[in-house]
Protein backbone atom coordinates (compact mmCIF):
# COMPACT_ATOMS: atom_id res chain seq x y z
CA UNK A 1 0.00 0.00 0.00
CA UNK A 2 1.38 3.46 -1.06
CA UNK A 3 1.12 6.39 2.02
CA UNK A 4 2.18 9.98 1.32
CA UNK A 5 2.01 10.88 5.03
CA UNK A 6 3.39 8.08 7.17
CA UNK A 7 6.19 5.57 6.71
CA UNK A 8 5.40 1.90 7.04
CA UNK A 9 8.20 -0.66 7.60
CA UNK A 10 7.65 -4.10 9.09
CA UNK A 11 11.04 -5.62 10.40
CA UNK A 12 11.12 -8.93 11.74
CA UNK A 13 8.16 -8.85 14.18
CA UNK A 14 8.05 -5.42 14.37
CA UNK A 15 6.19 -2.78 12.56
CA UNK A 16 6.95 0.84 12.48
CA UNK A 17 5.39 3.63 11.89
CA UNK A 18 6.98 6.80 10.83
CA UNK A 19 4.83 10.23 10.92
CA UNK A 20 5.85 11.81 7.81
CA UNK A 21 4.27 14.95 6.93
CA UNK A 22 7.72 17.20 6.86
CA UNK A 23 6.00 20.97 5.38
CA UNK A 24 3.65 20.78 8.77
CA UNK A 25 5.68 19.12 11.37
CA UNK A 26 3.90 15.79 10.65
CA UNK A 27 0.24 17.55 11.33
CA UNK A 28 -2.63 15.32 11.73
CA UNK A 29 -4.64 16.14 8.97
CA UNK A 30 -7.67 13.94 7.59
CA UNK A 31 -5.83 12.39 5.39
CA UNK A 32 -2.85 11.61 7.64
CA UNK A 33 -5.53 9.97 10.38
CA UNK A 34 -7.07 7.91 6.91
CA UNK A 35 -3.65 6.51 6.86
CA UNK A 36 -3.02 5.71 10.14
CA UNK A 37 -6.08 4.21 9.85
CA UNK A 38 -5.47 1.86 7.19
CA UNK A 39 -1.68 1.12 8.42
CA UNK A 40 -4.11 -0.88 11.44
CA UNK A 41 -5.59 -2.71 8.84
CA UNK A 42 -2.92 -3.95 7.56
CA UNK A 43 -1.46 -4.48 11.47
CA UNK A 44 -4.05 -6.63 11.96
CA UNK A 45 -4.43 -8.87 9.36
CA UNK A 46 -0.13 -9.78 9.57
CA UNK A 47 0.06 -12.55 12.76
CA UNK A 48 3.84 -12.27 12.69
CA UNK A 49 3.49 -9.01 13.66
CA UNK A 50 4.09 -8.44 17.93
CA UNK A 51 5.17 -5.00 18.38
CA UNK A 52 4.43 -1.83 17.10
CA UNK A 53 6.26 1.47 17.40
CA UNK A 54 5.22 4.73 16.28
CA UNK A 55 7.62 8.01 15.72
CA UNK A 56 7.91 10.85 13.83
CA UNK A 57 10.28 12.07 11.20
CA UNK A 58 12.64 15.26 11.54
CA UNK A 59 11.96 17.60 14.95
CA UNK A 60 8.70 16.65 15.60
CA UNK A 61 6.87 13.47 16.26
CA UNK A 62 3.72 15.54 15.12
CA UNK A 63 3.21 19.09 16.01
CA UNK A 64 -0.52 18.62 16.48
CA UNK A 65 -3.77 18.32 13.92
CA UNK A 66 -3.37 20.30 11.25
CA UNK A 67 -4.52 23.85 12.38
CA UNK A 68 -4.90 25.16 8.25
CA UNK A 69 -7.14 22.29 7.70
CA UNK A 70 -9.43 22.91 10.92
CA UNK A 71 -9.38 26.47 10.67
CA UNK A 72 -12.31 27.04 8.72
CA UNK A 73 -14.20 24.01 9.77
CA UNK A 74 -17.91 24.16 10.85
CA UNK A 75 -19.39 22.75 14.24
CA UNK A 76 -20.36 19.47 12.31
CA UNK A 77 -17.21 18.89 10.42
CA UNK A 78 -15.36 19.53 13.92
CA UNK A 79 -17.25 16.93 15.85
CA UNK A 80 -17.00 14.65 12.21
CA UNK A 81 -12.91 14.64 12.75
CA UNK A 82 -12.32 15.11 16.09
CA UNK A 83 -14.79 11.44 16.42
CA UNK A 84 -12.58 10.22 13.36
CA UNK A 85 -9.12 11.06 15.09
CA UNK A 86 -10.32 9.88 18.61
CA UNK A 87 -11.53 6.44 16.84
CA UNK A 88 -8.38 5.82 15.48
CA UNK A 89 -6.54 6.63 18.18
CA UNK A 90 -8.92 4.45 20.56
CA UNK A 91 -7.60 1.49 17.87
CA UNK A 92 -4.12 2.10 18.60
CA UNK A 93 -5.02 1.40 22.82
CA UNK A 94 -6.90 -1.39 21.84
CA UNK A 95 -4.83 -3.20 19.66
CA UNK A 96 -3.65 -6.68 20.97
CA UNK A 97 0.02 -6.04 20.26
CA UNK A 98 1.81 -3.73 22.57
CA UNK A 99 2.34 -0.26 21.01
CA UNK A 100 5.37 2.00 22.37
CA UNK A 101 5.31 5.54 20.85
CA UNK A 102 9.40 6.91 20.32
CA UNK A 103 8.60 10.70 20.56
CA UNK A 104 11.61 12.43 19.14
CA UNK A 105 10.36 16.04 18.90
CA UNK A 106 6.90 17.94 19.02
CA UNK A 107 4.52 16.23 20.40
CA UNK A 108 1.75 19.08 20.74
CA UNK A 109 -1.93 18.80 20.85
CA UNK A 110 -3.10 15.24 18.90
CA UNK A 111 0.87 14.27 18.85
CA UNK A 112 0.67 14.42 22.68
CA UNK A 113 -2.59 12.68 22.50
CA UNK A 114 -0.70 10.17 19.33
CA UNK A 115 1.25 9.47 22.27
CA UNK A 116 -1.12 8.95 24.93
CA UNK A 117 -3.06 6.14 23.19
CA UNK A 118 0.43 4.14 22.81
CA UNK A 119 0.77 1.67 25.83
CA UNK A 120 4.58 2.54 26.66
CA UNK A 121 6.04 6.40 25.75
CA UNK A 122 9.80 6.37 25.41
CA UNK A 123 11.10 10.15 24.63
CA UNK A 124 13.86 11.97 23.56
CA UNK A 125 14.66 14.51 25.89
CA UNK A 126 14.95 17.19 23.82
CA UNK A 127 10.90 16.35 22.86
CA UNK A 128 8.41 19.00 23.61
CA UNK A 129 4.78 18.24 25.13
CA UNK A 130 1.90 20.12 25.49
CA UNK A 131 -1.44 20.46 24.50
CA UNK A 132 -1.81 23.86 22.56
CA UNK A 133 -5.43 24.09 22.12
CA UNK A 134 -6.79 26.72 24.63
CA UNK A 135 -4.19 28.97 22.75
CA UNK A 136 -6.09 28.51 19.55
CA UNK A 137 -9.71 29.09 21.32
CA UNK A 138 -10.59 25.10 21.16
CA UNK A 139 -10.27 22.02 23.77
CA UNK A 140 -8.30 18.99 22.61
CA UNK A 141 -10.25 16.79 20.48
CA UNK A 142 -8.21 13.64 20.06
CA UNK A 143 -8.95 12.11 23.85
CA UNK A 144 -6.62 14.68 25.44
CA UNK A 145 -8.21 15.86 28.27
CA UNK A 146 -9.39 12.52 29.33
CA UNK A 147 -6.06 10.46 28.67
CA UNK A 148 -3.88 13.78 30.02
CA UNK A 149 -5.67 13.58 33.22
CA UNK A 150 -5.99 9.85 34.04
CA UNK A 151 -1.98 9.64 33.34
CA UNK A 152 -0.85 12.49 35.37
CA UNK A 153 -3.86 13.41 37.34
CA UNK A 154 -6.71 15.61 37.27
CA UNK A 155 -4.41 18.69 38.67
CA UNK A 156 -1.58 18.87 36.44
CA UNK A 157 -3.91 18.08 33.43
CA UNK A 158 -5.66 21.03 33.84
CA UNK A 159 -2.45 23.35 34.68
CA UNK A 160 -1.22 21.92 31.17
CA UNK A 161 -4.70 21.88 29.51
CA UNK A 162 -5.10 25.85 30.66
CA UNK A 163 -1.97 27.19 30.51
CA UNK A 164 -0.48 25.67 26.77
CA UNK A 165 2.46 25.07 28.75
CA UNK A 166 5.40 23.17 26.83
CA UNK A 167 7.19 20.71 28.82
CA UNK A 168 10.35 18.86 27.89
CA UNK A 169 11.27 14.73 28.23
CA UNK A 170 12.59 15.17 31.44
CA UNK A 171 9.61 17.42 32.87
CA UNK A 172 7.68 14.75 30.93
CA UNK A 173 9.33 11.90 32.78
CA UNK A 174 9.02 13.34 36.47
CA UNK A 175 5.08 14.06 35.64
CA UNK A 176 4.42 10.62 34.35
CA UNK A 177 3.66 11.45 31.03
CA UNK A 178 6.07 9.42 29.16
CA UNK A 179 8.05 6.11 30.77
CA UNK A 180 11.43 7.41 30.58
CA UNK A 181 13.31 10.20 28.93
CA UNK A 182 17.07 9.47 27.48
CA UNK A 183 19.16 11.03 25.55
CA UNK A 184 18.09 12.34 21.72
CA UNK A 185 21.27 10.12 20.29
CA UNK A 186 19.87 6.46 22.03
CA UNK A 187 15.98 7.40 21.50
CA UNK A 188 15.66 4.35 18.67
CA UNK A 189 17.85 2.30 20.10
CA UNK A 190 16.58 2.13 23.42
CA UNK A 191 12.80 1.48 21.82
CA UNK A 192 14.04 -1.07 19.87
CA UNK A 193 15.99 -2.44 22.83
CA UNK A 194 12.76 -2.48 25.51
CA UNK A 195 10.60 -3.93 22.01
CA UNK A 196 13.08 -6.94 21.85
CA UNK A 197 12.89 -7.42 25.85
CA UNK A 198 9.10 -7.92 25.09
CA UNK A 199 9.67 -9.73 22.54
CA UNK A 200 11.19 -12.14 24.64
CA UNK A 201 8.54 -12.76 26.49
CA UNK A 202 5.34 -15.04 25.80
CA UNK A 203 3.39 -12.82 23.51
CA UNK A 204 -0.23 -14.20 24.35
CA UNK A 205 0.68 -13.33 27.85
CA UNK A 206 1.71 -9.83 27.20
CA UNK A 207 -1.21 -9.47 24.94
CA UNK A 208 -3.38 -10.35 27.97
CA UNK A 209 -1.65 -7.94 30.39
CA UNK A 210 -2.49 -5.52 28.12
CA UNK A 211 -5.76 -6.57 27.96
CA UNK A 212 -5.97 -6.89 31.64
CA UNK A 213 -4.96 -3.37 32.58
CA UNK A 214 -6.61 -1.73 29.65
CA UNK A 215 -9.95 -3.01 30.65
CA UNK A 216 -9.48 -3.44 34.48
CA UNK A 217 -8.42 0.35 34.43
CA UNK A 218 -12.04 1.44 33.14
CA UNK A 219 -13.79 -0.65 35.32
CA UNK A 220 -14.35 -1.24 39.33
CA UNK A 221 -11.98 -3.36 40.82
CA UNK A 222 -14.31 -6.22 41.32
CA UNK A 223 -14.87 -6.50 37.72
CA UNK A 224 -11.56 -5.90 37.06
CA UNK A 225 -10.59 -8.99 39.23
CA UNK A 226 -12.39 -10.95 37.12
CA UNK A 227 -10.95 -10.00 34.05
CA UNK A 228 -7.53 -10.84 35.39
CA UNK A 229 -8.96 -14.31 36.24
CA UNK A 230 -10.54 -14.90 33.29
CA UNK A 231 -7.83 -14.12 31.39
CA UNK A 232 -4.80 -15.63 33.66
CA UNK A 233 -7.21 -19.13 32.98
CA UNK A 234 -6.80 -18.96 29.18
CA UNK A 235 -3.56 -18.37 29.51
CA UNK A 236 -3.64 -21.90 31.04
CA UNK A 237 -5.09 -23.61 27.04
CA UNK A 238 -2.03 -22.26 25.45
CA UNK A 239 1.64 -24.27 24.58
CA UNK A 240 3.28 -21.35 25.69
CA UNK A 241 2.24 -21.24 29.27
CA UNK A 242 3.60 -25.11 29.12
CA UNK A 243 6.89 -23.84 27.96
CA UNK A 244 7.16 -21.27 29.90
CA UNK A 245 6.83 -23.14 32.95
CA UNK A 246 8.62 -26.66 31.56
CA UNK A 247 11.68 -24.44 30.56
CA UNK A 248 11.57 -23.12 34.06
CA UNK A 249 12.05 -26.40 35.81
CA UNK A 250 14.39 -27.70 32.87
CA UNK A 251 16.04 -24.70 33.67
CA UNK A 252 16.72 -23.28 30.31
CA UNK A 253 15.37 -20.11 27.92
CA UNK A 254 11.62 -20.87 27.35
CA UNK A 255 11.35 -21.04 23.23
CA UNK A 256 7.27 -19.26 22.84
CA UNK A 257 5.28 -20.16 19.68
CA UNK A 258 3.06 -17.94 20.64
CA UNK A 259 0.23 -20.77 20.33
N1 LIG B 1 -0.95 22.38 11.76
C1 LIG B 1 -0.61 22.84 10.54
N2 LIG B 1 0.64 23.25 10.21
C2 LIG B 1 1.57 23.19 11.16
C3 LIG B 1 1.29 22.74 12.47
C4 LIG B 1 -0.03 22.31 12.74
N3 LIG B 1 -0.38 21.81 13.94
N4 LIG B 1 2.42 22.81 13.20
C5 LIG B 1 3.36 23.29 12.39
N5 LIG B 1 2.87 23.53 11.16
C6 LIG B 1 3.57 24.07 9.98
C7 LIG B 1 3.84 25.55 10.15
O1 LIG B 1 2.69 26.31 9.81
C8 LIG B 1 4.98 25.73 9.19
O2 LIG B 1 4.47 25.79 7.88
P1 LIG B 1 5.06 26.90 6.83
O3 LIG B 1 6.51 26.53 6.67
O4 LIG B 1 4.25 26.66 5.60
O5 LIG B 1 4.89 28.23 7.47
C9 LIG B 1 5.77 24.44 9.30
O6 LIG B 1 4.85 23.48 9.89
C10 LIG B 1 6.96 24.55 10.21
O7 LIG B 1 6.51 25.08 11.45
P2 LIG B 1 7.18 26.36 12.15
O8 LIG B 1 7.81 27.23 11.13
O9 LIG B 1 6.15 26.97 13.04
O10 LIG B 1 8.33 25.65 13.00
P3 LIG B 1 8.97 26.16 14.37
O11 LIG B 1 10.12 25.26 14.66
O12 LIG B 1 9.21 27.64 14.34
O13 LIG B 1 7.83 25.94 15.49
C11 LIG B 1 6.11 24.65 16.62
C12 LIG B 1 7.43 24.62 15.80
C13 LIG B 1 6.38 25.29 17.99
C14 LIG B 1 5.70 23.20 16.80
C15 LIG B 1 5.05 25.46 15.86
O14 LIG B 1 4.99 25.00 14.52
C16 LIG B 1 3.68 25.34 16.44
O15 LIG B 1 3.37 25.99 17.44
N6 LIG B 1 2.81 24.51 15.83
C17 LIG B 1 1.43 24.34 16.26
C18 LIG B 1 1.34 23.47 17.50
C19 LIG B 1 -0.08 23.37 17.96
O16 LIG B 1 -0.71 24.36 18.34
N7 LIG B 1 -0.63 22.15 17.96
C20 LIG B 1 -1.98 21.88 18.42
C21 LIG B 1 -2.93 21.86 17.24
S1 LIG B 1 -4.62 21.79 17.73
C22 LIG B 1 -4.94 20.15 18.01
O17 LIG B 1 -4.07 19.31 17.96
C23 LIG B 1 -6.38 19.86 18.34
C24 LIG B 1 -6.73 18.43 18.58
O18 LIG B 1 -6.46 17.87 19.63
C25 LIG B 1 -7.57 17.73 17.62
Amino acid sequence: MEFKNIKFEVIGNICTITMSRPKALNALNRSALEELDQALDLIGKDKNLHLLVITGEGKAFVAGADIVEMSDMTTAEAASFSKFGADVFRRIEKLEMPVIAAVNGFALGGGCELAMCCDIRVASEKAKFGQPETGLGITPGFSGTQRLARLVGPGKAKELLFSCRVIDGREAERIGLVNQAVQHEVLMETVYGLAQEILGKGQIAVRYCKEAVNRGYETDMDTAMDIEKNLFALCFATEDQKEGMTAFTEKRKAEFKTR
